[in-house]
C-alpha cells in the first residue's frame, strides 16, 4: 500500500498556494497528512483552477516509451495540487498500480470485469492515502480482454459507457494504456478527451507514431470521435546525444501543432520509484522527473484552463 506522504508548513503553504501564517492560522501542526491539506483547500477555498472535467490518455502503440512512469506521477501529482483524480490501470502488467504502491493481484475487480461482466465501475475503484487520488487496478486477468470484448455489441463503446456511472465525480480521469493495438485501446481512445503520446527521441519512434496518428484519424471517420488535444511528450532526454537532438527536430518537422515544448529528462529515479512502488514525487521532489512533470502539468493545465490549447485540426500531419 502506497505510504501517505507528510508535509512541512513551508510544503503545505505552497501546495495550498497561501502564505505559511495563513496555513497556521487555519491549522497548526509541524507535518500535515494529505487528509489536512484536502481538509484546508474547502476550509480555505483553495480549489485548484478549473480545468472542466477531463479523460486523458497516455497512449503508445511502442513498448516502453514512459507511457506508465509519467501517466503515475502526472496523476499522482495533479491529485497534490487539488484536483480529484482517478487513474485507471488498462495494462494487465499492473504496472500503474505497482507505481502507485499496490500489487495488482490483490485486487478481484479489474476493468475487464466492468466492461466484459458488468460489474459496477464503483466496485472496482480502490482508494489510496490522498483522498482525492483513486485508481482501478489491473492484473495479469486482464490479458485476454481484447478476445473477451470481440463478440460484444458496442465494444468500442465500453469504457466511456462504464465512465458515464462516475460522472463529476473527479476532474481527471487518467487512462495508463498497454503497448498495444486491440479492441481495449480503442476503447480507450474512444472514452479520451485528450491524449499524451510519450515518446522516446529515437527515430524508431516514429513508425509507430505513424500507426497511431493514422488509428487516431480513422476514430474521426468511422466513429465520429475527435479528441480534444493531443500531446506528445518527448520522454527520456538526453542532450548529450546528438541523435536525441535531430529526433526532436524530425517531430518539431513532422508534428508541430502536437508536440509539447516541455520535455522529461532521462531521470534515474524513474526506475527507482518504480522499483519501490511509489511515484516519483515521493522518491525525490527534486529529481529532473518530478521538475519535468511539473512543468508539463503546468503548461497543460494553463492551456486548458484558458482554452487556448490547439484543437486537432483537420489537417493532420501523417
Ligand atoms: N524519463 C526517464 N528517465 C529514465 N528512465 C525512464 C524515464 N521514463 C521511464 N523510464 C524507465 O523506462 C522504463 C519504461 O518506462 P515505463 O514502464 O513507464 O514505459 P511504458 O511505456 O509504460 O512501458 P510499457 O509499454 O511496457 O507499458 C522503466 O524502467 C522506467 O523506469
Ligand atoms: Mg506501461
Amino acid at each position: 500500500m502506497m505510504e501517505a506522504p507528510s508535509y512541512n508548513p513551508k510544503q503545505t503553504a505552497e501546495l495550498l498556494g497561501v502564505p505559511v501564517k495563513a496555513l497556521q492560522a487555519a491549522l497548526r501542526k509541524d507535518a500535515y497528512s494529505p487528509t489536512d491539506v484536502w481538509d484546508l483547500r474547502a476550509k480555505l477555498s483553495k480549489r485548484p483552477p478549473s480545468i472542466g472535467s477531463r479523460k486523458q490518455l497516455f497512449l503508445n502503440f511502442k513498448g516502453g516509451t514512459g507511457k506508465t512512469s509519467l501517466s503515475s506521477s502526472y496523476a499522482f501529482r495533479l491529485a497534490e495540487m487539488g484536483y480529484r483524480v482517478l487513474l485507471v490501470d488498462l495494462d494487465s502488467q499492473g504496472h500503474a498500480t505497482k507505481c502507485l504502491g499496490y500489487e495488482g493481484e490483490d485486487f478481484s475487480l479489474t476493468v475487464l470485469d466492468v466492461l466484459v461482466r458488468k460489474a459496477p465501475i464503483a466496485l472496482a475503484i480502490q482508494k489510496t492515502p490522498l483522498p482525492n487520488l483513486d485508481f482501478v487496478p489491473s492484473n495479469l486477468s486482464m490479458s485476454t480482454i481484447d478476445l473477451a470484448l470481440m463478440p460484444l455489441a458496442g465494444r468500442e463503446f465500453k469504457l466511456r459507457n462504464a465512465l458515464k456511472e462516475v460522472d463529476g465525480q473527479y476532474d481527471v480521469i487518467i487512462f495508463d494504456a498497454p503497448p498495444s493495438f486491440g479492441l481495449l485501446n480503442l476503447n480507450a481512445l474512444m472514452a479520451a478527451d485528450d491524449l499524451f503520446v510519450p515518446v522516446l527521441a529515437d527515430f524508431l519512434s516514429f513508425h509507430g507514431l505513424k500507426l497511431l496518428f493514422e488509428t487516431v484519424q480513422s476514430l474521426e471517420e468511422d466513429l465520429g470521435h475527435v479528441l480534444d488535444h493531443v500531446f506528445i511528450i518527448v520522454n527520456a532526454y538526453n542532450a548529450t546525444y546528438k541523435l536525441a537532438k535531430e529526433a526532436i527536430e524530425a517531430l518539431r518537422t513532422h508534428y508541430p501543432e502536437y508536440l509539447l515544448p516541455q520535455l522529461v529528462r532521462q531521470c534515474t529515479k524513474f526506475a527507482q520509484a518504480s522499483s519501490e512502488g511509489v511515484p516519483v514525487f515521493l522518491a525525490d521532489r527534486e529529481c529532473k522527473g518530478a521538475h519535468d512533470i511539473q512543468a508539463i502539468i503546468n503548461e497543460v493545465t494553463s492551456r486548458l484552463a484558458t482554452k487556448q490549447a490547439k484543437p486537432v485540426e483537420s489537417k493532420r500531419a501523417v
